[in-house]
C-alpha cells in the first residue's frame, strides 16, 4: 500500500463527475463554503455543462437560492467542464453523483439499480489515476456497492496506485437542496475501519465541517452508510403512503384527513413532517429507491421483508389511479371530449424536475379516457413535457399520440375559459392565487371535503 494516503490528507482540488440534481447543488455548496479548494464538476452531456457555464437565469436546474451560490463561486473555485479525465487526475477527491435509475433489462430489470454509470465512472477513475485517489459514492446505492467499486478500481487501476472508498449518501430534497446543503440535519460519512480508510473519512468530514456543526457529521461503516440512505427514502415515502391510505378511509367516513394528520403528527414520537396526503409521491428516488430495497430482500431471501417495502409503493400506485378514476367518475364516466387543464407537471413546487411526477401518470389516465388536456407548469419546460409525453404515455399507452387531444400551455391565463375541470397537482404558489372564474377545481395536493370545489366568480 502507498504511503502518502495513510498519513492524513488534506484536499485542494475536488472532481465531482455528474453535473445533475446532486453533483451541481452539492458542489457548488462545497465552492462557497471552501474558497481554499478548487471544485471542477464533470460530465458527459456537453449541453449540461454549457448550460451550467451559461447566463444565471438559465441554469439547468431550477433550485431556489442556487443562482446567488453559482454566481458567487463560479470561475473562482468553481468549474463545470467537460474534461473530465482531466479533472479526474488532477483531483485528490473524486465524488460520483451519476444516475442510478432502475435496471430496465437483465437480471433485476424493473427492480435492482442499474449500476452501469458507477461503473463506467469507476473504470474512468481507475485508468487515468497515476496519484492515490478518495472516491465517494455520493450517488444512492445498494448495499456492498463499495465491494465492486473497489474490484473495478484494484482490476483496472495502476498498481501504486491507492484508492479509498467513501459512503457520503445525498439527502437533499429539490426545492430546498440549497437549504437543506446549508443546515443538513446529519452529513453521513461511511468508511473502511483502517487507518488508511479513517483518513480518508477525516479529510470528508474537515470538508463538511468548514459549516455544518461536528455533532450532525457522523461517521460508520461503509455498508451502513449505503443502506441508511436507501432506509431513509423507504421511510419518507411510507410516511407518505400511510396517510395517503388513510386518505381513502377518511373519503369513505367524512373524517377530514387534514385534521387527522394534524392530530397525528402533534404527538412528539411521530411528529408533523411527511404527513401531507396527496395525489402521491414522485420523484426520481423514491420510487427506485424502494424497488431496489425490494429486490436485495429478495437477494438475500428476505420474502417478508421485501413484500412489507414494496406495499408502499402499491399504495402510492393505488392512490394516483383511484385520484384519476374520481376525476372520471365526476362526470359520471364522460369524460371523452371534456376539457380538464392540468396544473402542474412538477413532481413537487419549487422544481423543474418531473421525473416520475404523479401528474403524469393522472393526465395519462385521463388522456387515455379521451379528456382533451390542457397542461401548464411554471418551470417545467415545453420541450420537457413533450419528452414526458413520449417516454412515459407512449410506451405505455401503445397508441399513437393524437396532438389534437392535448396542448401544452405558456401561461395559466391562457387556459380556455370554457374548461370543464381545472386539476391542481403540483402545489405552486401561482394556483392558490389564480381566479378560476367559478370553474370547478380537483385539488390533488389538499385532499379535505372530497377534493372538489369552486373558488372565484
Ligand atoms: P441526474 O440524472 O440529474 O444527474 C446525473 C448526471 O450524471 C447526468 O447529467 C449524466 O449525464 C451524468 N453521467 C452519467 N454517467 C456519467 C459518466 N460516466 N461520466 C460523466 N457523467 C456521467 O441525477 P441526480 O438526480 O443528480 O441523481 C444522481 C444520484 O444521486 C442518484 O443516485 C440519485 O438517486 C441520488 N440522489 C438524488 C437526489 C435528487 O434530489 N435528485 C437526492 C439525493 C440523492
Ligand atoms: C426525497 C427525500 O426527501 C430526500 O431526503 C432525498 O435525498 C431525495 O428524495 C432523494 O434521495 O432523491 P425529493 O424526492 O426531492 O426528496 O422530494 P420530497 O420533498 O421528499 O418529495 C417527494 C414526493 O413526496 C413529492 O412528490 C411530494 O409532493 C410528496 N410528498 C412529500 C407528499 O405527498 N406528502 C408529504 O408529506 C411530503
Amino acid at each position: 500500500m502507498n504511503v502518502n494516503i495513510l498519513c492524513s490528507m488534506k484536499v485542494n482540488k475536488i472532481c465531482c463527475i455528474g453535473a445533475g440534481y446532486v453533483g451541481g447543488p452539492t458542489m457548488a455548496v462545497i465552492a462557497l463554503k471552501c474558497p481554499e479548494i478548487k471544485v471542477t464538476v464533470v460530465d458527459i452531456d456537453h449541453k449540461r455543462i454549457q448550460a451550467w457555464n451559461g447566463p444565471l437565469n438559465q441554469l439547468p436546474i431550477y433550485e431556489p437560492g442556487l443562482a446567488k451560490v453559482v454566481s458567487e463561486a463560479r470561475g473562482r473555485n468553481l468549474f463545470f467542464s467537460t474534461k473530465i479525465d482531466q479533472a479526474i487526475e488532477e483531483s485528490e477527491m473524486i465524488f460520483m453523483a451519476v444516475n442510478t435509475p432502475t435496471k430496465t433489462k437483465g437480471e433485476g430489470a424493473g427492480m435492482a439499480a442499474d449500476l452501469k454509470y458507477v461503473e463506467a465512472c469507476s473504470k474512468n477513475i481507475a485508468k487515468v489515476a497515476q496519484t492515490n485517489k478518495i472516491v465517494v459514492e455520493k450517488s444512492t446505492l445498494p448495499v456492498r456497492t463499495a465491494e465492486r467499486i473497489k474490484e473495478i478500481l484494484s482490476i483496472y487501476g495502476r498498481d501504486n496506485v491507492n484508492f479509498e472508498i467513501l459512503s457520503n449518501p445525498e439527502f437533499l430534497a429539490e426545492g430546498t437542496a440549497i437549504e437543506d446543503l446549508f443546515k443538513s440535519d446529519r452529513v453521513l460519512v461511511g468508511g473502511d475501519e483502517t487507518q488508511s480508510g479513517k483518513n480518508a473519512v477525516k479529510a470528508l468530514v474537515d470538508i463538511y465541517a468548514k459549516w455544518i456543526p461536528l455533532e450532525k457529521i457522523i461517521t460508520t461503516n461503509v455498508w451502513s452508510s449505503e443502506l441508511s440512505k436507501l432506509a431513509s427514502n423507504a421511510m419518507l415515502a411510507q410516511r407518505i403512503s400511510s396517510i395517503n391510505s388513510l386518505s381513502a378511509l377518511c373519503e369513505k367516513t367524512g373524517a377530514k384527513i387534514d385534521e387527522l394528520s394534524n392530530a397525528i403528527g402533534m404527538d412528539h414520537r411521530i411528529g408533523p413532517h411527511f404527513l401531507k396526503a396527496s395525489v402521491g409521491f414522485g420523484g426520481s428516488c423514491f420510487q427506485k429507491d424502494i424497488l431496489n430495497l425490494v429486490y436485495l430482500c429478495k437477494h438475500y431471501g428476505l420474502e417478508e421483508v421485501a413484500e412489507y417495502w414494496h406495499q408502499v409503493l402499491k399504495i402510492n400506485n393505488y392512490q394516483k389511479q383511484r385520484f384519476a378514476q374520481k376525476i372520471i367518475d365526476h362526470f359520471e364516466g364522460n369524460i371523452r371530449g371534456k376539457k380538464i387543464a392540468i396544473l402542474g407537471w412538477a413532481f413537487k413546487a419549487n422544481t423543474n424536475d418531473s421525473r416520475e411526477s404523479a401528474s403524469i401518470h393522472v393526465s395519462e389516465i385521463l388522456y387515455k379516457n379521451g379528456a382533451f388536456l390542457q397542461i401548464y407548469d411554471p418551470m417545467v419546460s415545453h420541450k420537457n413535457i413533450k419528452k414526458d409525453i413520449k417516454i412515459y404515455w407512449n410506451k405505455r399507452l401503445k397508441i399513437p399520440l393524437n396532438k389534437d387531444n392535448f396542448k401544452i400551455l405558456d401561461q395559466l391565463k391562457n387556459v380556455d375559459p370554457k374548461t370543464d375541470l381545472f386539476v391542481i397537482l403540483t402545489e405552486w404558489e401561482e394556483f392558490k392565487e389564480f381566479n378560476f372564474k367559478g370553474i370547478k377545481i380537483f385539488d390533488g395536493r389538499n385532499l379535505n371535503n372530497n377534493s372538489f370545489y369552486s373558488i372565484g366568480k
